[in-house]
């Protein structure tokens, strides 16, 4: 049934990227995009991972799961589908204790500070949550215990009384984080009692060599105790039926998941002896003939479960306490839990088989997981302060400029790297360069010279009309890159209409027409109005604030909201998001006050940005979260150096022999396979002055999407070589690592910026 869902769904997106109809003014209202919400799903349910509520939010958690979780809700929302979107705070499980431990405050003290903090910042980024909710709360309690109870009955379970590590110093059972030893898979010395952080293996407390308590440093002893246990094995060839029916998930989540599945999956403890969870359900303990007391359900068999309590408070909140099931329970529904990869094997295998075995729920339709992100070429770490904080971001910079430069810079494929020039050159070479310039300029020629109001189109000659025929493909190549889970692509995408707007003022220069062709130069307004009008639309995924404001500037009334409604929805006709294929503005129609969208960001205070990062990290300003929480957003520690010597330096080079290269940065436009060649990408770079066609061996490293957008070192006057029957004009530089690993050179400098 999937299957057919997808194929169903595929042949769609085929059909409607043929099916657009050219744009012609002056009626919005027959575009192609009115047409009928999704037909492969009645409604999508999107999750994104319950953050510990043991510290603030920073940058790796935005682009790790929220980011595109928010990108693709706001999307859906406005092609007109039935979205909810849930979250929450994971409260409960050792990494609150642990954190509330070294504050020397309740677990309850601890979340009930932290918990409104992470609100504050989901909501300062615009996160379009249906609900936010927490595990702390009596719905989840309750939903979690009757979901145990359940599979308890069910006979899903197995029990057993096994030695465990005890803490004698601090008397009590070393679940988890509790426990720190040695990984016996990598050799890590700093592995957890549940995971290994280097190679992100999963392990008990008893499989660590080594093991040290956390709480006293004591060496743990071995103590009988009584637990409930998920035998995963009994799912394992159910769960890789289903894994194998999802070959379009992203490689990164499938390899690991087949990793697992190949190791063989075995049992895990979902029950712990610890002061702090959901309490095991006293019922069922007794059924089974174990003393529930001190016992509470593991925090990653709770933690997933808080998403249907979510689900479950929404419902009840909008009065229909009862619609939560069509989301988890009717067929008809498309799950998608975005997360990081850290959270790969619970929402691809555990909660799956959770929810495989209770026998009424969806199963996700995907996982698109993130990679992690670094911060100025280093790891993320929480502890040592090597990173971004959500709420300092907010203090100094509007939301939207991060929203975007995150956006386009987004872990999809492979870690990627933020770094603070970067974002200076998103927001000013293109939020104010591009898009903010072109509004600026088409507003302030509508107001000045034509009375702040939408002119006419009258006799448009063959640029107007092949601008306003351009249009038309945009909803459906930005969409579709959305409905893949490839943000950064529909990112990009968007941002070309707001390119292509730019050069067909430039192309048809009213500022010359105004004197010479006052009809001309009303055309260009005319079409650079109705390009703004489809950017109002097409631009609020990834910067919502700023849609808003242009939507304002346009007077564009009418558009179906990104968001949930805190008011009554409106019940007159929505514009959505297909509907910018056509023009949306009428001739005559009047305009708003121009302002301008994006304010340019000096040097002085990225370099003060800079300078506070190191002085955190310096002065170990770290919230110490990390140390006691899986940090979602931590990347693993880099592959240790391998033995393989670096190659000898090259023969000297004189001056004039360095002289004679003509390196120069440029930007990718576009990159795609070369056909029959396993290594080769055709790129077409822009170096400011010209456009270059360039065959770069790079395909078994980085995939087109991944190079589209990357700022590159191209060797600009190498003579022109033919390969695969096509002519590659330069040369990409690229760092090659000694396993033979390749990275792009890149820089801030402009396009076609000199290199020496
Ligand atoms: O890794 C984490 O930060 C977990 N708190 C994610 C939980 S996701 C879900 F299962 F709730
Ligand atoms: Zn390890």
């Amino acid at each position: 049934m999937r299957w057919l869902r997808r194929e169903s769904l595929l042949c769609r997106l085929l059909l409607d990227s043929r099916n657009f109809v050219p744009a012609m003014p002056e009626t919005p209202s027959e575009s192609p995009s009115n047409r009928s919400p999704d037909p492969t799903f009645d409604r999508i349910l999107v999750t994104a991972a319950l953050p510990y509520a043991n510290g603030p939010l920073h940058l790796g958690h935005l682009a790790g799961a929220y980011l595109p979780a928010d990108l693709f809700c706001r999307y859906e929302r406005l092609r007109g589908e039935d979205v909810v979107f849930v979250c929450g705070s994971d409260e409960m499980g050792v990494a609150i204790m642990v954190r509330a431990r070294a504050e020397g405050i309740s677990p309850q003290e601890l979340v009930d500070r932290i918990h409104p903090q992470i609100e504050d910042a989901f909501r300062g980024f615009g996160m379009s949550f249906d609900h936010y909710g927490r595990t702390t709360s009596d719905t989840h309690r309750e939903t979690s215990q009757d979901f145990f109870r359940t599979l308890a009955r069910k006979g899903v379970f197995t029990t057993k009384t096994e030695k465990q590590l005890f803490d004698p110093e601090a008397g009590i059972f070393l679940a988890d984080r509790f426990v720190v030893g040695t990984c016996p898979k990598c050799g890590n010395e700093k592995a957890y009692g549940d995971q290994c952080e280097k190679c992100g293996t999963a392990l008990s407390p008893l499989e660590l060599l080594d093991p040290r308590s956390t709480l006293s440093d004591a060496t743990p002893e071995l103590r009988e105790t009584a637990h409930w246990y998920l035998p995963l094995a009994d799912f394992q060839d159910r769960l890789t039926t289903w894994i194998n029916s999802h070959p379009e998930w992203k490689p990164n989540v499938l390899g690991q998941i087949r990793s697992w599945l190949n190791d063989g999956l075995r049992e895990r403890a979902i029950t712990r002896d610890v002061p702090w969870g959901v309490p095991v359900p006293a019922d069922v303990a007794r059924e089974m003939g174990i003393g529930a007391d001190g016992k509470v359900i593991y925090v990653w068999f709770d933690a997933p479960i808080g998403y249907i309590s979510a689900t479950r408070e929404w419902a009840a909140g909008r009065g229909t306490p009862d619609a939560w099931r069509d989301y988890w329970q009717d067929p008809g529904s498309r799950l998608v839990h975005f997360i990081g990869k850290d959270n790969i094997v619970f929402h691809c295998l555990m909660f799956p088989a959770m929810l495989m075995a209770h026998g009424e729920y969806v199963l996700p339709e995907n996982v698109p997981a993130n990679e992690f992100l670094n911060i100025e070429g280093e790891k993320l770490s929480t502890s040592r302060g090597w990173a971004v904080w959500l709420h300092e971001y907010l203090a100094e910079f509007e939301p939207d400029l991060l929203r975007y430069a995150l956006a386009t810079t987004l872990p999809e494929t492979k870690d990627a790297d933020f770094n603070w020039a970067e974002f200076q050159t998103r927001v000013n070479s293109e939020l104010a360069d591009v898009l903010g310039n072109f509004v600026n300029r088409t507003m302030t020629f509508a107001t000045r010279y034509f009375d702040g109001r939408v002119p006419p189109l009258s006799n448009p000659s063959d640029t107007d009309r092949a601008a306003l025929a351009a249009i038309a493909d945009f909803p459906d190549r930005i969409g579709s890159a959305y409905n893949t889970y490839k943000m950064r692509e529909a990112v990009f995408q968007t941002m070309a209409l707001a390119r292509l707007g730019n050069k067909y003022f430039n192309d048809t220069e009213p500022w010359h027409t105004r004197r010479t062709n006052e009809e001309a130069c009303a055309n260009t307004i005319h079409v650079s109005l109705q390009i703004c009008g489809a950017l109002a639309v097409l631009i609020d995924p990834v910067l919502p604030f700023s849609a808003a404001k242009l939507r304002d500037m346009l007077q564009l009334r009418g558009v179906a909201p990104s968001a949930p409604r805190t008011a009554a929805a409106s019940t007159g006709k929505q514009i959505l998001w297909g509907d910018a294929a056509a023009p949306l503005l009428k001739t005559g129609a009047p305009l708003g006050t121009p302002h301008i969208l994006f304010t340019k960001i000096d040097d002085d205070v990225i370099q003060t940005q800079t300078e506070k990062l190191h002085q955190n990290a310096d002065s170990g300003a770290g919230t110490g979260a990390a140390d006691a929480a899986p940090a979602s957003a931590t990347a693993p520690a880099p592959a240790p150096a391998p033995e393989t010597p670096h190659p000898p330096v090259a023969d000297e080079a004189t001056f004039s022999d360095f002289m004679k290269l003509d390196f120069r940065m440029g930007t990718v436009l576009e990159a795609e396979p070369v056909p029959k060649s396993k290594k080769l990408l055709r790129m077409v770079i822009d170096l400011g002055f010209e456009k270059r066609q360039i065959l770069a061996g790079v395909a078994g490293h980085h995939s087109p999407e991944d190079m589209v957008g990357r700022r590159v070192a191209v060797v600009a006057n190498l003579a022109p070589r033919q390969m695969m029957g096509l002519e590659s004009q330069g040369m990409v530089l690229m760092a090659e690592d000694r396993d033979g690993s390749l990275h792009p050179i890149t820089s801030t400098g402009e396009n076609g910026a000199v290199i020496r």
